[in-house]
């Protein structure tokens, strides 16, 4: 029976790049979703950019430009890794969306409804400086309970204690560096603990959660009674107004989830599809709609298996049938990390590697398991050579160019049941795919293809090459070896698209359902053999690892807070930093290129359109005018500016923003927010003078 699966991948933040450790889990939900494909099932692949929250918005503001111009960024950044890893989603979202607007306010009104908000003082940490509260992530300090220094604003990685960040001693912003005061604002939440016993049937009656997630979430929710659920944060933040409580924005982790939904509204507008028949709601949604399956990484377990049912189920969607969680990434025993170069971003990754090699390690090492995944280097080389160089593309490299005048023989020759064999293995191997058992189905994979080698070795076919009487022979040895090859391709096609495309183009047949592996080819045309996959040379890990070195952060970034790790914890929790320092050491000849002129003001304007952006005409004397949007809205009056002198930075790339073309950046210092102090020549100099 054809099943209808709807499935998705947690959506990456947007402030920071792809790297391998993310890769575990897009690789391994886009192995499922082309097997689930390829068994002939209707399969939705859903993601999205995270865009929201405090962290996009304080990167934002260090780099001096809008939220969505970064986003906008990021998200070219990201789809690009994507698609160079072979990651097909069927649509790729954004949460700062229209349509994710749209369900967040259908969804909130379901729950006021449900009377499941309530509204609370909440007294935070608020950074002066920097102008906003702090989320736990950027408030660090001494561990109330041990003593440790650095710990952050949420729990203690000494003692595991974990405390809310006004418990914490001698607290230090992550952002500024300043002292943070206590303040307090109204936050709304959402009272969960109204579907504890929802909760209790849906996480234990084992259908919906690995068994160890299960006993996580009694161990260390269920038991007591569920806290309120902060779903709200106060201006400044990047997301959405809160409809209904002017001044407010709904937390980053209330609207991500229900990004999933957006981008399949995207999804079905694009393919004519009714949402109510994938994402169905009402009384009877259980009983339609597709199979919903979210792939998430274990740190990200308690937002998916407690608040986002618990949102479902008060909204009355259907729930996912299943949320498949999967460990982390460790390198060479590790956890990744910048200084020893082991934090590889995608994109570096592909400057020195194929990604297939990637996507076929990470399958032998998956499991439906929790455990970490670890990328030992010399196993990482090893392995690609050995399986998938010395084991399946050899079979091909060593058998085609002896059919390629002829075609394979016309009838499947005699081969001692190795066809068969492989063929009634397909639906062990199809099992273990389908309960994410990926290092168990590339086990079997890997047995039938030793015993495809086996065979080859045996029959050494190019030692008949040059006898014209065993030209017979040698066509059926090679009809043999190409269709135990080809029937690895299907196999694999989930890991390797491409080693399967370039299967069914050697043998003029195209792999199209798992069903292929069933029935030998015979008396078909065999194309010209192209190069497959070449050996991996330990150099190349080498130099990619060496490339991903990073010194450590010098003082004068924004975002290194005093005393911060040198390697960022190796998950972005959802209000950490930006993933890479913002600043790195700079050369003489580095600043040498950035021309620096002063200019003078003629014109300020007030965007009505922007909260932060003023427009300004800047002239470099004579004709030479700069039309520059600048952060500084609410800060100057646009009035009191016209006149002034400033110092443009003349030759940066111009940008194009929402509201034009930005034309360079004008010289403030401060912490930003209010905190914002345009710098200034004395009042001697001329405008288009250079700065020195
Ligand atoms: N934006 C949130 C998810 C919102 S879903 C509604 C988020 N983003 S993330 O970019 O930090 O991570 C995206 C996914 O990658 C998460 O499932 C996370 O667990 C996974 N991984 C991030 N680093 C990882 C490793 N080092 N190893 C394995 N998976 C990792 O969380
Ligand atoms: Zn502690």
């Amino acid at each position: 029976m054809t099943r209808k699966i709807l499935v998705t991948a947690a959506l990456p933040y947007a402030n920071g790049h792809i790297h391998l450790g993310h890769l575990v889990e897009y690789i391994q939900t886009d192995i499922w979703v082309r097997f689930q494909k390829l068994r002939g099932n209707l399969c939705a692949f859903l993601c999205a950019d995270d865009t929201h929250g405090t962290a996009i918005m304080m990167r934002a503001r260090q780099e001096g430009r809008s939220e969505d111009a970064l986003i906008a960024d990021m998200r070219d950044a990201h789809l690009r890794d994507f698609t160079r890893f072979d990651v097909a989603f069927d649509n790729y979202g954004s949460t700062n969306s229209p349509e994710n607007l749209a369900l967040c306010g259908e969804i909130w009104s379901s729950l006021r409804h449900a009377g499941l908000v309530v509204e609370e003082d909440v007294t935070q940490l608020f950074d002066v400086e920097a102008g906003t509260f702090l989320a736990d992530r950027f408030v660090k300090g001494i561990c109330p309970k041990c003593g440790s220094a650095d710990q952050y604003g949420d729990n203690c990685d000494k003692c595991g204690a974990t405390y809310s960040p006004s418990d914490l001693k001698n607290p230090v912003s992550t952002l500024s560096g300043s002292i943070p005061e206590l303040r307090s604002a109204k936050h709304l939440f959402v009272r969960i603990e109204t579907l504890h016993d929802f909760l209790n049937e849906w996480t234990q009656d084992g259908e919906h959660l690995q068994p160890e997630v299960a006993n996580y979430l009694k161990g260390h929710f269920l038991q007591d009674p569920l806290r309120d659920w902060d779903v709200s944060r106060p201006a400044p933040y990047f997301g959405f107004p809160i409809p209904d409580s002017p001044g407010n924005y709904w937390y980053v982790w209330f609207d991500a989830p229900i990004g999933y939904m957006a981008s399949l509204a995207e999804w079905c507008q694009r393919h004519g599809e009714s949402f109510d028949d994938w994402w169905p709601r009402g009384a009877d949604a259980e009983t339609r709609g597709a199979e919903i399956h979210h792939f998430i990484g274990k740190d990200i377990t308690y937002f998916h298996t407690l608040f986002w049912p618990a949102m479902l189920k008060a909204a009355g969607f259907k729930l996912p049938r299943q949320v498949h969680i999967h460990g982390f990434l460790t390198v060479d025993g590790e956890k990744m990390s910048k200084s020893k170069g082991t934090f590889v971003r995608a994109s570096t990754y592909v400057k020195h590697l194929d990604p297939a090699f990637l996507r076929y390690f990470y399958a032998s090492k998956l499991s439906a398991k929790l455990d970490d995944l670890d990328m030992n280097l010399d196993e990482f080389a090893d392995k690609v050579n050995s399986d998938l160089v010395g084991k399946v593309v050899n079979l091909a490299s060593r058998s085609a160019r002896f059919v390629q005048p002829t075609g394979l023989s016309p009838i499947y020759p005699e081969d001692g049941g190795l066809f068969a064999q492989a063929a009634a293995e397909g639906e062990a191997i199809a099992s273990a795919y389908d309960h994410l058992d990926y290092n168990t189905a590339m086990r079997l994979v890997m047995g039938l293809a030793d015993r495809a080698n086996k065979y080859i070795d045996e029959q050494a076919p190019w030692t008949l090459k040059k006898d014209p009487s065993q030209a017979g022979r040698l066509r059926d040895i090679c009809t043999v070896t190409l269709n135990l090859f080809r029937q690895l391709a299907v196999y694999l096609a989930p890991v390797l698209p491409r080693l399967a495309e370039q299967a069914g183009e050697l043998l003029h047949s195209p792999i199209r359902h798992w069903s292929d592996a069933q029935t030998p080819l015979a008396g078909t045309p065999v194309g010209e053999f192209q190069h497959m996959l070449k050996r991996v040379d330990k150099a190349q890990v080498l130099k990619m690892i060496e490339e991903s070195r990073e010194e450590a952060p010098g003082q004068a970034t924004l975002a290194s807070a005093p005393g911060a790790t040198t390697s960022p914890p190796a998950t972005d929790g959802p209000e950490a930093l930006a993933a890479e320092p913002l600043a790195a050491t700079c050369t003489f000849d580095d600043f040498a290129k950035v021309d620096m002129r002063v200019a003078r003001v003629v014109a300020a304007e007030d965007l009505a359109e922007s909260n932060k952006l003023l427009r300004l005409t800047l002239s470099l004397g004579g004709d030479d005018r700069r039309n520059v949007f600048a952060g500084i809205k609410g800060v100057y009056e646009p009035a009191s500016l016209v006149g002034r002198l400033v110092i443009l930075c003349a030759n940066l790339a111009p940008r194009k923003m929402k509201f034009g073309v930005s034309e360079g950046m004008v010289l403030a210092a401060g912490p930003g927010g209010k905190d914002i102090f345009i710098l200034a020549p004395d009042s001697g100099a001329v405008p288009g003078q250079r700065v020195h």
